[in-house]
């Protein structure tokens, strides 16, 4: 999940989607990139991130240390979490100094290869060393927006960051889908950003979130809207996200078969 401006619903979307592929049966894994840890607090982990090293900190800066990311995974009824931890607000420049700075995460997670269908990344709000590890990590991408003009110029410095890395490392990331996220369609500025994102992106998929106060309060409650408001009328569009990513990724694989 990236996108370097804040407060777009990265992890609202993240926590989600999450829980839509778990309903369709799938493994997943959700990492918890973000040094501000909301997706750790709001899966009710908040102890997790208050804890004395090691943690996520440590696997991503000290090489001798990344196998201990198995010892970090901690169970969730939905998911299965490598939780987020106050000691990462200082992994920035310590990543800097690492000779591989975007490869940490991915040399972590090849200690958790082969088990899980899904690895779901939730990004920091910034430009930086930890969304170049998820992005080296996962080379997919899946771009929750708002629908307002102001994400026109998101997506520039975006693709302009992501084409700067494919560079630097040699790699292609995907862009799997963009998610418009609290979408008031009675606002004419939501209407007229959806018409010019399904323009501008017209390879790949654009789904559509409303605005639900069940999405805040379900995060605050600790899981995603399947377990805590199955009746609310947006789990059909994370639902359509889910299915949409299983498409794109079971293709693949067959046609790599
Ligand atoms: N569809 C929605 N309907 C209502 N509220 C939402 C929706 N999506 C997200 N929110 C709320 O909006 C706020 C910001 O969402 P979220 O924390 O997911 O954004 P973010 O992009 O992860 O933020 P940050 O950049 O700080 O990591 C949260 O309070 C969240 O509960
Ligand atoms: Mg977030």
């Amino acid at each position: 999940m990236s996108n370097q401006k804040g407060g777009v619903g990265k992890t609202a979307v993240a926590i989600n989607v999450a829980g839509a592929l778990n309903e369709q049966g799938h493994e997943v894994l959700f990492v918890d990139l973000d040094p501000q840890g909301n997706a750790t607090e709001n899966l009710g982990m908040r102890e997790a991130y208050d804890e004395g090293p090691p943690s996520l900190f440590d696997v991503l800066s000290d090489a001798e240390q990344r196998s201990y990311i198995t010892n970090l995974v901690r169970e969730h009824e939905e998911m299965d979490v490598v939780p987020s931890n106050i000691d990462m607000t200082a992994v920035e420049p310590e990543l800097t100094l690492s000779r591989r700075s975007g490869q940490q995460l991915s040399l972590a997670l090849e200690h958790v290869e082969g088990r899980y269908d899904y690895v779901i990344i939730d990004c920091p709000p910034f430009l930086g060393n930890l969304m170049d590890n998820a992005l080296y990590a996962a080379q997919n991408t899946l771009i929750p927006a708002l629908a307002e003009t102001t994400s026109k110029r998101a997506f520039e410095l975006l693709f302009d960051h992501i084409s700067a890395l494919e560079k630097d490392y040699d790699i292609e990331i995907r862009d799997r889908g963009v998610v418009l996220n609290r979408i008031d369609v009675r606002k004419i500025q939501a209407r007229e950003m959806i018409e010019w994102v399904e323009n501008a992106f017209d390879d790949t998929p654009v789904w559509r979130v409303r605005e639900r106060a069940a999405v805040q309060r379900a995060m605050t409650e600790g899981s995603s809207l399947f377990v805590e408001a199955p009746q609310c009328d947006q789990v059909d569009a994370f639902r359509e996200i889910a299915r949409g990513l299983d498409k794109q990724f079971r293709r693949r694989r067959v046609s790599h078969d």
